[in-house]
């Protein structure tokens, strides 16, 4: 028996180098070690899993595992996994520089929504010269659904900006003086019905697969703004258009999408008051990233418990 520590990479994606990159990083930060392919029989050796979006059954054939590293900040895309080997731990991207992305993406659509940045590049495509009020960011209470290390991120960067800012958290938490925190069901409600801009950065968990739904953005004030940097399935799309189309929404700004690549015949490409993103807000950066991976090999291998470890149970 060899004590060769194995690699077993998956992304999901067809760009063939990522795997190279992550190996050339990962090289001076733990020596030697062989990466291959997840769906390579050499897999079966692995003692870590390097993955985004396996194929569904893989990893449980995997008998060596004692690590799996998901690519990204979420994990629902191993949560859906039937037999996830047990010795093995899980462990999610808890990367600032992702954190970062994602705060800077939310700004970007938030401020373009209430700078009113599509018309006035309607009124230059016109060479108008108009003015119109600008808004007090003081006056915008804004919510954002999920104050993991993403979410305080962007709370306190939109707090920096000067909006009135409102966290939600499963439990009760505390997020310091800039940031009012609110939690469980009752807090829900009250952040759907008072702010006027609803930023969701939730995991996707039974808990919140098709939480908003017609019901609450028909409880939020009309003309609201609606982000959605989470997961698709999150929303129920149908209610979301309905929404937009009704104008109880003033608009979304989405990343993420309950199929994604967005299929071509989906309404949403239809409306002008839905930006679209292609899963794009904050991508993983294997430069930044490679430190924490390596981290949590480390960890494992001496017999220590990796940071970031993910609860099979809660879900994220
Ligand atoms: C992206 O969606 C991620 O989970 O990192």
């Amino acid at each position: 028996m060899s004590s060769e520590l194995v690699i077993a990479y998956y992304d999901a994606s067809p760009d063939t180098t990522r795997q190279e990159r992550w190996q050339a990083l990962l090289t001076p930060l733990l020596g030697t070690f062989r990466m291959v392919g997840l769906l390579d029989a050499a897999a079966e050796q692995a003692q870590i899993a390097l993955v985004w979006s396996p194929p569904t059954g893989r990893l449980a054939q995997l008998s060596a595992l004692k690590l799996i590293i998901s690519l990204g900040q979420g994990v629902d895309h191993l949560m859906r996994e039937p037999d996830l080997p047990k010795s093995a731990h899980i462990v999610r991207l808890v990367d600032p520089n992702m954190s970062h992305a994602l705060s800077q993406w939310v700004i970007l659509n938030i401020l373009d929504h209430y700078r009113e940045g599509r018309l006035y590049r309607a009124y230059r495509a016109e060479k108008a010269f108009i003015q119109r009020p600008q808004i007090e960011t003081a006056d915008l209470p804004v919510a954002v659904y999920g104050m993991g290390a993403i979410g305080q991120v962007i709370a306190s960067q939109l707090a920096g900006l000067g909006f009135d800012v409102h966290g939600w958290s499963r439990t009760k938490r505390d997020f310091g003086s800039q940031i009012t925190a609110y939690h469980g069901s009752d807090g829900f409600r009250q952040l759907t019905q008072t702010c006027r801009c609803h930023v969701c950065i939730l995991p996707l968990t039974p808990e919140t697969e098709g939480l908003f739904s017609a019901e609450i953005f028909n409880s939020m004030p009309t003309g609201a703004l609606f982000i959605n940097g989470g997961r698709g399935k999150q929303v129920v799309e149908a209610d979301l258009l309905a929404a937009i189309r009704s104008g109880q929404l003033g608009g979304a700004a989405l990343d993420v999408f309950a199929v994604e690549p967005l299929p071509d015949s989906h309404p949403f490409w239809d409306e002008p008051n839905i930006t679209i993103w292609p899963h794009v807000a904050a991508q993983t950066n294997p430069e930044t990233a490679a430190r924490q991976v390596a981290s949590a090999i480390t960890s494992v291998l001496a017999g220590k418990r990796p940071e970031n470890l993910v609860d099979l149970v809660r879900g994220y």
